[in-house]
């Protein structure tokens, strides 16, 4: 997969489905730049109705938040890569800082989940990044490192092509705080620069890497000028269509 600029969108735990259907609705119709795409990671629920509402886009796809790193079977309230599939879907966010915080995600269930979801032919967008502590202690860049180590080494260079990676510093994430954009290039630089330890220069060079973490109309273009900063992971403002809509033009 060729490196592209990608405005994501994570509505987390957010938007009734009316409110929802009309947020997707609006993409319908957005006119998305030549080597841009637009993914916007819905709640489960909602999958559906974004897949039906954005059907006429091309240029826009829909993610689940998460899901179970089984196939099937006895796991009340858990959510399967098939069930995401058949229902259109095209990609899955992994190892949200939230999900890894709040419900004890770890480096390994995330490696097991990202096996799962690239089995199945979907896009697994893998998000790693440090807390305030981690970035205080002066460790950040080898935390992050060892978070893409722990869960994708044992990947296939070919493998890992299928891969988007998001980083996040948890401390900028809902916080109004943005990272700079130098303190985004420096991560992102020394992280393409790790995975092409692992996967060969070609395969870095190809694999989309986004910040994540307060992006706002304001502040998108500079972000994503940045040479390693390949798009954006938008929390709060993807949940206006007009903000989100400036965020995609933002490149
Ligand atoms: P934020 O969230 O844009 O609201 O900071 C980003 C994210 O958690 O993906």
């Amino acid at each position: 997969m060729a490196r592209k600029n990608i405005a994501a969108g994570n509505w987390k735990m957010n938007t009734s489905i009316s409110e929802g259907t009309q947020l997707a609705k609006a993409l319908s119709t957005k006119t998305v730049a030549d080597g841009t795409e637009v993914i916007i990671a819905v709640p489960f629920t909602h999958l559906q109705s974004a897949v039906e509402a954005t059907a006429s886009n091309s240029k826009v796809f829909i993610a689940a938040q998460n899901c179970n790193e089984n196939d099937k079977g006895a796991y009340t309230g858990e959510i399967s890569v098939d069930m995401i599939d058949s229902i259109g879907a095209t990609h899955v966010v992994l190892g949200h800082s939230e999900r890894r915080e709040i419900f004890n995600e770890s480096n390994e269930l995330l490696k097991a989940k990202v096996d799962k979801v690239l089995e199945k032919g979907l896009t697994p967008i893998f998000c790693c990044g440090e807390n305030l502590e981690i970035r205080e202690s002066g460790k950040h860049i080898d935390f992050v490192k060892g978070q893409l180590t722990d869960s994708l080494a044992h990947l296939s260079a070919d493998s890992f092509s299928k891969i988007i990676v998001a980083y996040e510093p948890i401390w900028a994430i809902g916080t109004g705080k943005t990272a700079s954009p130098e303190q985004a290039q420096e991560m992102q630089e020394a992280l393409r620069a790790h995975l092409a330890e692992h996967f060969g220069a070609e395969a870095a060079q190809n694999c989309s890497i986004l910040y994540g973490g307060s992006v706002k109309p304001g502040n998108a273009k500079e972000l994503f000028s940045q040479p390693d900063v390949d798009g954006g992971l938008v929390g709060g403002a993807s949940l206006d269509a007009e903000g989100f809509g400036q965020i995609i033009d933002s490149f």
